[in-house]
């Protein structure tokens, strides 16, 4: 019913992915599998409520209605089996303002704030970006798969360590945390006083066999110590649409995060984001089932051919995202010539591990987010660029 196999040209459009490419990368002519965001046209009932909103001419000041709230409330309990109360959603126009939002209201300057490295890039910049510093508690890589290192994770905490930056589902590496993981890293944050800011973007592209925890599920305590970032952007393509859910249950954490936002004045959706989260999370359901079932033979596709044809890269198994992590130390190369490799000899615009963390410096990151095709013609050019690098 879903064509995701089409092919929807994007550029001339200010796509930052495709219009992007010659700024960022100096080239127009690569395949762009970076920023995440998906090539796929979003919803026919999402395409409907904008259209719908756009033919009444008058584009004044909007706030966040019932029905707005009605319907986050009912996504959570029916996919997440989270009872939402009204009064824990704060909108807010996208996750990354949100962690810095919440730095900003629950630590001060030169505070120790913790990631768990290789990570989502934005979570290093914001909190440098706020004067804070970052610690990291780099994830344990073992046969191909990543663990948290709670010994390390301890070991990194002091005084002045009042904040986590956790991601779950967790970009890069695509790991779905199990409840015990959670459960385990909560209770260190309890025992030290350390508050949990929950990233659960990609909450929502969960591949089959694995089920994701909403943080706040994990236990009573450990939901009055944390605060989740949702929103509907990855999981329905509407990233440019800037709307976002912070749910914060604890009242005091809320009030402290409310009162950042009104410093600068955050306190209203733009004109399309609500009735596109409504037409989201209340029609398009079927569509997000289709879609995960073609990310999911788009996951297998590339993994196929990898371990079939391409042997010296490994892909880690995703768990959920559509962003693969790939080891590509088996080419035996140094950082940056992986870097020129993908650029110039596979003409790929991809994002290089590096700026993940300093562990992913022999990795690079894949969005499969695309129709199958172009998938194949990525697949065939790396398999080329390998063959040549021999000769
Ligand atoms: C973990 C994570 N958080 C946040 C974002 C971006 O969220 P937003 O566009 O709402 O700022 C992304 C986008 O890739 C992401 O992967």
């Amino acid at each position: 019913m879903y064509n995701f196999d089409s092919i929807t040209n994007r550029c001339k459009t200010n796509s930052l992915k495709w219009d992007g490419l010659k700024e960022k990368y100096g080239r127009e002519d690569l395949i762009p599998l970076w920023i995440a965001d998906m090539d796929f046209e979003v919803s026919p009932s999402i395409v409907k409520s904008l259209q719908e909103r756009i033919k009444h001419p008058i584009y004044g000041y909007m706030y966040c209605s019932d029905d707005y709230y009605k319907s986050i409330i009912r996504w959570m309990k029916r996919r997440h089996s989270w009872e939402v109360e009204k009064e824990w959603i704060v909108f807010t126009p996208g996750v990354v303002s949100a962690l810095s939002y919440a730095i900003r209201a629950f630590t001060k300057p030169e505070d120790n704030i913790i990631v768990q490295s290789p990570v989502y890039h934005p979570f290093y910049s914001t909190i440098e970006n706020n004067k804070r510093n970052v610690i990291t508690n780099p994830l344990i890589y073992k046969n191909g798969a990543y663990y948290m290192d709670y010994k390390d994770l301890e070991r990194k905490i002091d005084s002045k360590t009042k904040l986590l930056l956790l991601c779950s589902p967790h970009n890069p590496i695509g790991r779905v945390w199990t409840k015990e993981e959670l459960s385990k890293l909560g209770e260190v944050c309890l025992r030290n006083n350390i508050i949990i800011i929950s990233d659960e973007v990609h909450f929502d592209l969960v591949y089959r066999e694995h089920t994701h925890t909403v943080m706040a599920n994990v236990s009573p305590e450990i939901r009055d110590n944390c605060i989740i970032c949702t929103s509907p952007s990855k999981t329905f393509n509407i990233a440019g649409l800037q709307i976002s859910n912070i749910i914060i249950p604890n009242n005091k954490l809320r009030k402290k995060y409310d009162e950042e936002l009104k410093k600068d004045h955050i306190v209203r959706p733009n004109i399309f984001g609500q009735g596109a989260l409504i037409a989201a999370y209340d029609e398009s359901e079927e569509w997000l089932d289709s879609l995960m079932r073609y990310l999911e033979e788009n996951k297998d596709f590339f993994i196929d051919f990898i371990e079939t044809r391409i042997s010296k890269l490994k892909v880690v198994r995703p768990q959920s995202t559509y962003l693969l992590w790939v080891d590509c130390s088996g080419l035996n190369m140094n950082s940056e010539e992986l870097k020129e490799f993908f650029l110039n000899k596979s003409g790929l615009a991809l994002n290089h591990g590096e700026i993940f963390g300093e562990e992913g410096k022999l990795f690079q990151r894949f969005n499969i987010a695309c129709p199958r095709t172009v998938l194949e013609e990525v697949l065939l050019r790396i398999e080329k660029a390998v063959k040549d690098e021999v000769l």
